[in-house]
């Protein structure tokens, strides 16, 4: 079966024309990119400053971009470059070995496939993608194969302690409670994706993945040295501009996800963010760990916290439970905040 060699099966192949269903509607192609402006971009920031300046920078960027790079947060460059590679490596086996793992099951421990349903725009999306499920029940060791099964399990454990404490930046920003957000076992459920976008004949056509925003409290990325991510600074709903996040080495991407924006009554921003799909000969790879509030039972509600509720800022999202939250979010693009605000 061809599509169990991936969308790199077909750039190996030889192609120079990309398949049909690779076509993006031409409304989703086109954007407003930035205009250029050097004091003007999505912030990178030195965790080691003392601890109020870190809340400062940190608030301030998930207020005005919902994304930002951190750096000197003492995550060794090896540990990242080590979880790369390990991404790449699997993708480069040999078609009949990935595809053994090949799946659509989401129940699955560990997964690769080329995402060709996970968003319903009509296209599929120029990359390949390999996911483990870490929480809170952590996958048999042996369902992930070999080449990447240490890296990925050591790998969403840094990124949790480094999603902790980013947590407790944005609580303290928020003028809440110390641990409040901790409090909240945001970080409960996780998933680990490796993404893989080989080089695209057309890459004017098709794009690494679409426009979305995330489905989580937080999420923790790493990327190669390739580029390619943009985020856009603006609302849902308007045509802002478009701005890479350039490729910092040993940099770590964090931004909040829809449910920390409700969470926060709309201080944070969850942002709208896609890849292009890769022109260039070197695949483009990404690790990407969805942090979500753990707590699935019918008792727990999520929604904006009391404290940041008052009569000049209202509840701009009524209060839900994590099992509603991904029934409404099943086959959506946009995330369901617009679903949830409004009374
Ligand atoms: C995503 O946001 O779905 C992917 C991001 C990336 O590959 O950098
Ligand atoms: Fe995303």
């Amino acid at each position: 079966d061809d599509t169990k060699a991936g969308v790199k099966g077909i750039v190996d192949a030889g192609v120079t024309t990309i398949p049909r269903f690779f076509h993006f509607p031409a409304s989703l192609l086109t954007f407003r990119p930035a205009t250029t402006s050097p004091s003007l971009s999505i912030p990178i920031i030195d965790l080691s400053l003392p601890r109020p300046r870190a809340v400062q920078l940190v608030t301030a960027a998930a207020r005005e971009w919902g994304f930002f790079q951190v750096i000197n947060h003492s995550v060794p460059l090896n540990h990242i470059s080590a979880v790369l590679s390990a991404v790449k490596a699997f993708n480069e086996l040999p078609t009949e070995a990935k595809a053994a793992y090949y799946t659509h099951d989401q129940t699955r421990g560990f997964a690769f496939n080329t995402n060709f349903d996970l968003y319903k725009t009509g296209a599929a999306s120029w990359k390949d993608t390999v996911r483990v499920v870490t929480a809170p029940t952590p996958p048999d060791p042996a369902v992930i194969p070999e080449v990447c099964r240490e890296e990925l399990l050591a790998w969403d454990q840094t990124a949790r302690g480094l999603a902790a404490r980013l947590m407790g930046l944005l609580s303290e920003g928020l003028g809440v409670e110390a641990g409040r957000l901790q409090g909240l076992s945001c970080l409960e459920m996780r998933a680990v994706l490796g993404h893989y976008y080989p080089y695209c004949p057309q890459p004017e056509l098709t794009l690494g993945v679409v426009a979305h925003t995330d489905p989580t409290a937080l999420t923790v990325l790493v990327q190669n040295e390739v580029g390619g991510l943009l985020i856009k600074k603006g609302s849902v709903f308007d045509d802002g501009e478009w701005f890479e996040i350039d490729p910092v080495p040993g940099a770590i991407i964090i931004n909040i996800g829809d449910i920390l924006q409700i969470i926060s009554n709309d201080e944070y921003k969850s942002a709208e963010h896609k890849v292009i799909a890769n022109p260039r000969q070197t695949p483009r790879i990404s690790v990407v760990v969805f942090c979500v509030p753990g707590k699935t039972d019918d008792s727990t509600y999520y929604g904006p916290l009391p404290e940041l509720v008052s009569k000049e800022k209202p509840a701009r999202y009524r209060q839900f439970t994590m099992s509603e939250f991904r029934r409404l979010m099943f086959g959506r693009v946009q995330g369901v905040n617009s679903v949830l605000c409004g009374f």
